[in-house]
């Protein structure tokens, strides 16, 4: 199978170093070359000293002498969607890492953000991309979505319970994540002496995320969904963890849903229900890993991530295999560091 042409926009970010790490070992996808507005240098290896091998990849300032099958955009909100249009035009497709195609509907991305949507037609035609639950739909799609961090491990653990009906009361996220989530630019709330020290919630119901996860996850016979979503800031890196409580399961303890989850993910490589998951389990992987603990009449489900591969670059990767026909897992880690 010969090899398909992709490119990097946003590359000097935590997101655009990581794809460029793990494309640059990716059997099947060539990284022809990538984008930075202020790029260290004319090849990826000195805009990312980490591959300083890597000078066959030319690194420019423009995306439109970009020329490739498929372009991963790891851009601020706002960007993708400026970005977008120029390379459709050119028929290259898009995986964007951005929430900018997210959400489905055009009113609520403008109630949402507050400002009116750049590329309407793209929003139109681009497909949300949880890989594991839209394979079909990811597989012809010219721009895809791909979900946030915390969206990924709270739907994973979410959607079987709630594709079933089994959801009979409020759902509450408590969510905790590496600070690599926050991106590259320093802020005074990710500043190290300000995290070091402290588990720090944020966000509580005004999450960008928590229109997203209630958006993705399925009604059963109009049932409204009520969530409760509280991430928090933690003194690491990379990685995440979400504790999800879900009340009044039928069975006893929880049995029907804990059934559901084990069978929804019996056949996945990178979704895995084992024992209670720790983060360095899944730091390096692409994996999503759930623990089912059962308590009388409710269950907590424990759902771990790393924030920058199957909550970004490794799920962006997954679905670019799936866009342009090529094996689902390919180029993919699926161990994690363990350290
Ligand atoms: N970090 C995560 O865990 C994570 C997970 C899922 C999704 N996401 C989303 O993915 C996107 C990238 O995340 P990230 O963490 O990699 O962000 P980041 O570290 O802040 O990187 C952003 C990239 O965009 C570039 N950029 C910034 N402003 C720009 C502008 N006005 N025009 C063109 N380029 C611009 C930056 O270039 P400079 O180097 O010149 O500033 C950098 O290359 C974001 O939308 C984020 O919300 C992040």
């Amino acid at each position: 199978m010969a090899g398909n042409r992709v490119g990097i926009v946003g590359v000097t970010g935590y997101l655009g170093g990581e794809l460029a790490r793990v494309l640059s070992s990716h059997p099947g996808l060539d990284l022809v070359g990538a984008v930075a507005r202020n790029p260290s240098g004319p090849t990826l290896g000195e805009c990312c000293p980490f591959l300083s091998d890597v000078r066959e990849v030319r690194v420019s300032r423009s995306p439109e002498g970009l020329d490739c099958d498929l372009a991963f955009l790891a851009l601020p909100p706002g960007e993708a969607m400026r970005t977008t249009p120029g390379l459709r035009a050119r028929g290259i497709r898009v995986v964007d890492l951005s929430e900018d195609y997210r959400l489905k509907d055009l009113a609520k991305y403008e109630q949402e953000h507050g400002s009116p949507h750049q590329d309407p037609e793209g929003l139109a035609e681009a497909q949300y991309g949880l890989t594991e639950l839209h394979r079909t739909s990811i597989r012809g799609a010219q721009v895809v979505a791909n979900p946030g961090c915390y969206p990924t491990a709270a739907i994973l653990a979410v959607h079987p319970l709630a594709a079933r009906g089994l959801l009979s009361g409020p759902v509450v996220i408590d969510a905790k994540s590496g600070t690599s989530g926050a991106g590259a630019g320093p802020t005074s709330a990710t500043h190290h002496p300000a995290v070091a020290g402290d588990v720090h919630p944020y966000g509580n119901g005004s999450h960008r995320h928590y229109r997203e996860i209630l958006e993705a996850l399925p009604r059963g016979a109009g049932t409204p969904i009520s969530l409760t979503f509280t991430p928090h800031l933690i003194p690491i890196v990379r990685g995440l963890l979400c504790s999800i409580y879900l009340p009044a399961l039928q069975g006893e303890p929880g049995e029907e849903a804990m059934s559901a989850i084990r069978e929804a993910y019996a056949h996945e490589l990178f979704v895995k229900v084992g024992e209670i998951p720790r983060i360095p389990w899944v730091v390096g992987s692409n994996r999503c890993l759930l623990g089912l603990e059962p308590n009388p009449g409710s269950l907590t489900v424990f759902s771990a991530i790393d924030n920058l591969l199957k909550g970004g670059a490794g799920q962006a990767v997954q679905n670019a295999n799936l866009m342009l026909g090529r094996p689902e897992h390919e180029g993919l880690p699926a161990g994690g560091m363990g350290l």
